[in-house]
C-alpha cells in the first residue's frame, strides 16, 4: 500500500489542468478549462476542467469526477497505478507501507518478477540482433515470414540460444534469486542446476497494459512433434492467464480511437496486422477466451470484432466467444478468414488494404451469424429446425439489459423473418429463457445472500478484497441491485393495487417503506418507480399493469413487459400465451404441441405447489423480502463506498465522521439480516 505520507505528497502536487491537459487539449475559459470531452465524440467543446474545485465535468456525456478518476477511467489504471502514475510525473519518491507480512511478500514477489522479465526481454532481444546465432537463426526466420525490423523491434522479441544455460548464467550472475527466477519459467531445473526453458526459440514478450512485461511466449522454430510449438510462462503473481491480452498495450490508443478491438487468436496475428496498420488488435492466447478478458477489452471499448480462423474449430471457438461476449454486454461481430489460413498469412497473402476491406465487408452480427451456421446445418430436419428457433431464441434472451431493448426487437424481428416464422411467437420464447434465467439467478444470489450473512462479508479479508477489487465488486454489487431493483418494480406492478390488511395499498405501504432517497441504479426502473409513485397520488385506479405496457414511452413499456414474465401472470391468460407460442411452433415444425403443453404446466404446477401459504401471506413475504434484500443491497454499497473512502486521506474529524457511517450501516446491515433470516425461514 503506498503510504499516507505519499498520498498526501502527490494530491498537495498534483494540477488538474496539466494532468488532464497531457490527455485533452484545454482553452481557459474564465475560471475554467474548456475542451472536446475524451469520453465521447463531439464537435462543439462541453468537457469543463475547474483547477479551483479540481473536478471536471462533460456537459454533454455527463461524465465527471476528480484527477485519479480521469486517470482510471481514460488510462484504465487502478487507483493505485493512477497514484503510480502520478508520483512518476511529479517525481515523487513511493514510500510504501504493508498492512501485513503477506502483503509484503507477495510485493516483493511481483517486484522481483517484473525486475527479471524486463531484464530477461533485454537479454533475448541482444541475443536476436547481436549473436550469429540469433541473426542467422532467429532473425532470419522473422523475415522470411515478413516481419519487418521496426516491428520487430516495437513488440520487443528476442530470440534464446540453443545453449543450455545462456541465460541462466548471466541470472545468476545477477543474483538474481533462485525462487524467483524459476517462478518467472524462463528457467527450470535439471540436476540441481538452472538451466534455460526457451531454447532455440523465438521470444514474444507478453505486455501489461502500461508496457511492462509480464511474461513470454517461446515459440519453436523447426517443426516437431515432440515439442510444444509454444511453452509459455506459468501462472505467478503476475501472469494470470486468464486476464492478460496480448498487444493490449500496443492496441489501445488504437482502440479508442476506431472506438473497436479486434479479436484474433495468435501472436503472429497481432504483430502482422499491426504491421499492416492496423492496431486495435489484440489476442487471447492460448487458451479459450474468458470472461476476464472479456471485460478487459470492455474498459477499452464496447464494439468487438472477432476474427478467427474459419476451420470447424475455429468457428466452435468464436461462437463461443460471441456468445460470452455478448453477456458482456459488449457489440460483437465476427469475421472468418476463409481457406487455411489465420489472420497473419492472409493479411500477408492479400496485403494491407484488401485485408482491412475484407473486415469491413464480411464482419457479420453475432446473431444473424449463428443463425446462418445453424439454419444451414439444420437443412430440412424440421426437429433441428425446431432446436434452432430454440437456440436463437436462448441467445437473443442474453440481451436482456433494459438499455438493449430495442436491440433485442430489432433481433427478434429480423430473425423471425429470416426463419420465417411468426415474429410474436419468437417473442414468446425469448421471454420465456428470459424469465428461467432471472428466477435461477435470484435463486442463486438468494443464497448467496444468506451464505455471506452467516459469514459476515465484512470481516478484515473480505474488506481488503472489496477494496482491492473496489471496481469489481461494484460492478457485481451493481449487476445483483438490478435484480433486486426489478424485483420491486415487479411486486408494484404485479401487487400494487392489492390490498394490505385492509388499510393500504400494497404500493403505498412499499413506498412507506422505502427511504425517499433510495435510488435505483437502473434509469427505467427509477423512471418506472416515479412514474408509479405519481399516478398512485394522483389517481390510483390508473396504475394497472396495462397503463404500464402501453405507455407511449417505449422504454416504460418495455421495461414492463419484460419485467411481466408469464409466470407471474394468472393461469388463464398464462396458458393461453403458452399455448399461442407453441402453436406458432407446432405450425412450423410439427413440434408435439401435447409435450410441449405438459412440461410447462408441470412446471407452473411445481411453482404453485411450493407455495402453501394463502395467496395474500405469500405476496406479504415477498414483498417485504424483495424490500429488505433491495435495502441490503444498498447498505451493502454504501459500505463498500464508504470503506473506499476511508482508504483515502483524511482529517481526523473527516475519519471520525466516516467511521460513525460504517457502524450506522453495519448496525442497519444486521438488522436487516436479521429480518431477512426470518423471512426466509417461514
Ligand atoms: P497458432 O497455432 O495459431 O499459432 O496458435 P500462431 O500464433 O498462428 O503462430 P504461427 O503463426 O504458427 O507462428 C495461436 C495461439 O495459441 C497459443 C499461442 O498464444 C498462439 O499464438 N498457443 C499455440 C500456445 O500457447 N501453445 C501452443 O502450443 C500453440
Ligand atoms: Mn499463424
Amino acid at each position: 500500500m503506498i503510504s499516507q505520507n505519499t498520498i498526501q505528497q502527490i494530491l498537495g502536487r498534483l494540477d488538474i489542468t496539466d494532468v488532464i491537459g497531457g490527455f485533452v487539449k484545454l482553452k481557459k475559459r474564465g475560471t475554467n478549462y474548456l475542451g472536446l470531452c475524451p469520453f465521447h465524440n463531439e464537435k462543439t467543446p462541453s468537457f469543463t476542467v475547474s483547477p479551483t474545485k479540481e473536478i471536471y465535468k462533460c456537459f454533454g456525456c455527463g461524465r465527471s469526477g476528480n484527477t485519479i478518476s480521469f486517470l482510471m477511467e481514460h488510462e484504465k489504471y487502478s487507483y493505485v497505478e493512477s497514484l503510480k502514475w502520478l508520483a512518476n510525473k511529479y517525481g515523487i519518491e513511493i514510500e510504501e507501507t504493508f498492512a501485513t507480512d503477506e502483503e509484503m511478500q507477495q510485493m516483493l514477489a511481483a517486484d522481483g518478477l517484473y525486475i527479471i522479465n524486463s531484464f530477461a526481454q533485454q537479454f533475448f532481444t541482444k541475443m536476436l540482433y547481436e549473436t550469429e546465432e540469433g541473426k542467422d537463426i532467429g532473425l532470419s526466420y522473422l523475415k522470411e515470414r515478413g516481419f519487418r525490423e521496426e516491428i520487430i523491434s516495437r513488440f520487443q522479441l528476442g530470440y534464446s540460444p540453443e545453449q543450455k544455460d545462456a541465460f541462466s548464467k548471466e541470472a545468476l550472475q545477477k543474483q538474481f534469486n533462485r525462487e524467483v527466477l524459476l517462478k518467472t519459467g524462463i528457467v527450470v531445473l535439471r540436476n540441481e542446476q538452472l538451466v534455460d526453458n526457451y531454447r532455440g526459440r523465438i521470444i514474444f514478450p507478453v505486455h501489461n497494459h502500461s508496457g511492462k512485461v509480464l511474461g513470454f511466449g517461446a515459440r519453436i522454430l523447426k517443426s516437431n512433434d515432440k515439442a510444444p510449438k509454444y511453452i509459455n510462462t506459468p501462472e505467478n503473481e503476475i501472469y494470470v492467464k486468464s486476464k492478460i491480452l496480448y498487444g493490449a498495450y500496443f492496441a489501445r490508443q488504437a482502440i479508442d480511437k476506431a472506438d473497436e478491438c479486434l479479436l484474433v487468436e495468435g501472436y503472429t496475428d497481432v504483430i502482422s496486422l499491426h504491421q499492416a496498420g492496423i492496431e486495435n488488435v489484440v489476442a487471447s492466447g492460448g487458451t479459450s477466451l474468458t470472461q476476464d478478458q472479456l471485460r478487459l477489452i470492455k474498459k477499452y471499448s464496447a464494439n468487438l470484432t472477432i476474427v478467427y480462423d474459419g476451420d470447424a474449430a475455429g468457428v466452435k471457438a468464436a461462437l463461443r466467444g460471441m456468445d460470452m461476449a455478448l453477456e458482456e454486454g459488449l457489440n460483437v461481430k465476427l469475421v472468418l478468414i476463409p481457406g487455411n489460413e489465420d489472420p497473419d498469412s492472409y493479411v500477408n497473402k492479400i496485403g494491407a488494404t484488401a485485408f482491412r476491406e475484407f473486415i469491413q465487408s464480411k464482419k457479420k452480427d453475432f446473431i444473424l451469424f449463428q443463425l446462418e451456421v445453424a439454419l444451414n446445418d439444420a437443412g430440412k430436419d424440421s426437429n433441428k429446425k425446431a432446436e434452432v428457433v430454440n437456440q436463437i431464441a436462448e441467445t437473443i434472451s442474453k440481451i436482456n439489459k433494459a438499455e438493449d431493448f430495442t436491440k433485442q426487437q430489432d433481433y427478434i424481428k429480423q430473425c423471425s423473418e429470416i426463419l420465417k416464422i411468426d415474429e410474436s411467437g419468437l417473442h414468446a420464447l425469448v421471454n420465456k429463457f428470459i424469465h428461467n434465467r432471472v428466477s435461477t439467478l435470484e435463486k442463486k444470489i438468494h443464497s448467496e445472500n444468506m451464505r455471506s450473512e452467516q459469514e459476515n462479508v465484512f470481516d478484515e479479508n473480505s474488506r481488503k478484497a472489496a477494496v482491492t477489487n473496489y471496481e469489481d465488486s461494484t460492478f457485481s454489487l451493481l449487476f445483483k441491485d438490478e435484480l433486486q431493483e426489478r424485483e420491486i418494480a415487479r411486486i408494484l406492478l404485479e401487487h400494487g393495487l392489492k390490498d394490505r390488511a385492509g388499510q393500504q395499498l400494497m404500493a403505498e405501504y412499499i413506498f412507506s417503506e422505502m427511504p425517499e432517497v433510495t435510488i435505483f441504479d437502473n434509469p427505467d426502473i427509477q423512471k418506472l418507480i416515479s412514474t408509479y409513485k405519481e399516478i398512485l397520488n394522483d389517481n390510483r385506479n390508473k396504475v394497472t399493469k396495462n397503463f404500464f405496457i402501453y405507455h407511449p414511452d417505449i422504454s416504460l413499456s418495455s421495461l414492463a413487459v419484460s419485467l411481466l414474465n408469464f409466470p407471474y401472470e394468472e393461469s388463464e391468460h398464462w396458458r393461453r400465451e403458452f399455448s399461442q407460442a407453441s402453436g406458432y411452433q407446432e405450425k412450423l415444425f410439427e413440434l408435439k404441441y401435447e409435450d410441449f403443453i405438459k412440461t410447462v404446466t408441470e412446471e407452473r404446477d411445481n411453482k404453485l405447489i411450493s407455495f402453501l401459504k394463502t395467496e395474500e401471506d405469500k405476496t406479504h413475504i415477498e414483498i417485504d423480502s424483495a424490500l429488505n434484500y433491495l435495502k441490503l443491497r444498498k447498505i451493502r454499497r454504501m459500505l463498500i463506498e464508504n470503506q473506499a473512502d476511508l482508504e483515502k486521506p483524511h482529517s481526523t474529524e473527516e475519519y471520525e465522521v466516516l467511521h460513525q457511517t460504517h457502524y450506522h450501516l453495519k448496525k442497519m446491515e444486521m438488522e436487516l439480516t436479521r429480518k431477512l433470516g426470518t423471512v426466509i425461514l417461514h
